[in-house]
């Protein structure tokens, strides 16, 4: 199945290191991030995860759950946790997906195999309170994803989803944002009182208007 922004994102039930879950209902109103990984004990992956669990409370203060999935069993996930706390110097605060028969991994298409036999791909969505997908990122085995970049996305969608605004490349919570082409010139005062600049007609900049 191939997916594309703005699809609802499939709803499944599965086992997790946390217990039993339905996708739809285990994000409730806030938002999710959902992440694959080629497979348990592995090193790069081992470093994601224990990176992730220690940015939990970034990705809190956002209402963002995070979920991990990788095509290996349980039991397999559970050892593998007992490992990630000990070398990452963590304590893993947050589930993982057992797809061992790997149907969530087809349903979400984290499986390429053009890049790797049988294991997904370093795949991520963030999704919405609506459960549409609002990302997705494919990376390769090879290369460990940067979790930074991901909070800065998590900024970026849920200041968009409430201004008539966008953000521009490489921007930073807290920076200018550029006003959405729809705002005629006139209605830019009322709408964004701590002013704007005009760099072209179709570039228009305001301080981050809800900071
Ligand atoms: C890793 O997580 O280190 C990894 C997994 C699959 C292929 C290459 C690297």
């Amino acid at each position: 199945m191939s997916l594309h922004l703005g699809d609802i994102a499939p709803d499944f039930t599965a086992e997790t290191t946390e217990g039993t879950i339905n996708f739809h209902e285990w994000i409730g109103s806030g938002w999710a991030v959902l992440f694959s990984h080629p497979a348990d004990y592995t090193p790069v992956c081992t470093t994601e995860l224990g990176t992730v669990a220690k940015y939990k409370t970034q990705f809190d203060l956002r209402k963002t759950k995070v979920i991990a999935l990788s095509v290996d069993d349980l039991d397999s996930h559970k050892g593998w946790i007992k490992d990630i706390n000990e070398t990452q110097l963590c304590n893993m605060n947050f589930p993982i997906i057992a797809d061992p028969d790997k149907r969530i991994a087809t349903l979400y298409d984290m499986l390429h195999p053009n890049a790797t036999e049988n294991t997904t791909v370093r795949s991520v969505f963030i999704i919405g309170p609506d459960k549409k997908i609002k990302l997705m990122l494919t990376y390769p085995a090879s290369t460990g994803r940067n979790f930074d970049e991901l909070l800065r996305v998590i900024d970026s969608l849920q200041l968009t989803a409430n201004y008539s605004v966008s953000t521009p490349a490489n921007w930073k919570d807290g920076e200018d944002v550029v006003i959405a082409p729809s705002i005629l010139d006139e209605d830019i005062p009322a709408k964004f009182p701590k002013g704007h600049r005009r760099v072209k007609s179709y570039l228009r900049l305001t301080p981050q208007p809800n900071k």
